[in-house]
């Protein structure tokens, strides 16, 4: 088998952004048709932070799978870098080794087990998971997991991230710390970044712009930018303030 070369994380170009155009997706089911997205419009330039925030059941997920094309829509356009979907349910081979599970996205390239775990291997100490090369999901904790999670994604080498609930299973003290790290990692790994999430702070911490979708059928009702220095503060006033927008778009009351 031919190795694929692994592609070092790169400078991103100017294509490397996000534009999904008046999408619109509807399941057919027994029950009848189900319009998860209606006219859904969002953009993201290349390097940008865009978090989602909706209610439970308006397409986020539906909408990350589409700008990864693991789903058409049926009208609309979607534009954009090739993506890895980091599902929010993290889909660690529970009989790997961390190590083995971090390399599954160049096992899948191409690339043979061995160069897959002298790739990975480093990578797994910068992420704090030194000692645990070969350990296995259930050994480790869940933010353990998520950062194994997270690696596999960088290492399938795409521009384009799309993270769905990346911290919502984890208690809110390792959330905050993840929180922090992820933002770290992206400042030496650039990415353009759509990251799902239900938690209002979590979106306005993250994000360079955040983006609030409308219940079923989801559309952006709100587009709200987040020009404040990192890192964040999360008792910050201008934080706050921007939270309570966000609340605001959702029709809910601070
Ligand atoms: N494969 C599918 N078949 C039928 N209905 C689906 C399917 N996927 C999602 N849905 C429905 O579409 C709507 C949006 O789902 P989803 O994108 O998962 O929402 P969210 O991630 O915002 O909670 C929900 O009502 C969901 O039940
Ligand atoms: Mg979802």
């Amino acid at each position: 088998m031919i190795e694929a070369p692994v592609k070092e994380p790169r400078e991103l170009q100017g294509d490397d952004g996000v534009s999904v155009e008046l999408v619109s997706r509807t399941f057919r089911t027994r029950r009848g048709p189900v319009h998860a997205l209606a006219s859904m419009s969002l953009r993201a330039r290349p390097g940008e932070i865009v978090t989602v925030v909706g209610p439970s059941g308006c397409g986020k997920t539906t909408l990350l799978e589409l700008v990864c094309g693991l789903q058409l829509p049926d009208s609309g356009t979607v534009r954009c870098a090739p993506a890895v979907l980091m599902p929010q349910r993290d889909l660690l081979l529970p009989w790997c080794t961390a190590l083995d599970n971090a390399g599954l996205a160049l096992r899948a390239r191409g690339v043979g087990r061995a160069q897959a775990r002298a790739t990975a291997a480093p990578w797994l100490e910068r992420f704090g998971l030194a000692g645990f090369e070969h350990a296995r999901p259930a050994e480790l904790s869940g933010g353990m997991r998520q950062r194994v999670s997270f690696l596999r994604s960088l290492l399938a080498g795409k521009p384009l991230l799309a993270l769905d609930e990346p911290f919502a299973a984890l208690d809110a003290i390792t959330r905050l710390q993840m929180q922090d790290w992820l933002i770290e990692v992206l400042a030496s790994e650039p990415r353009t970044v759509l990251l799902v999430t239900h938690d209002v702070e979590e979106a306005v911490v993250l994000g360079d712009r955040v983006v609030v979708m409308s219940g079923r059928p989801g559309h952006a009702v709100a587009e709200i930018e987040v020009s404040l220095a990192r890192p964040r503060r999360r008792g910050d006033p201008a934080v706050v303030a921007l939270r309570e927008q966000v609340l605001a778009a959702l029709g809910v009351s601070a």
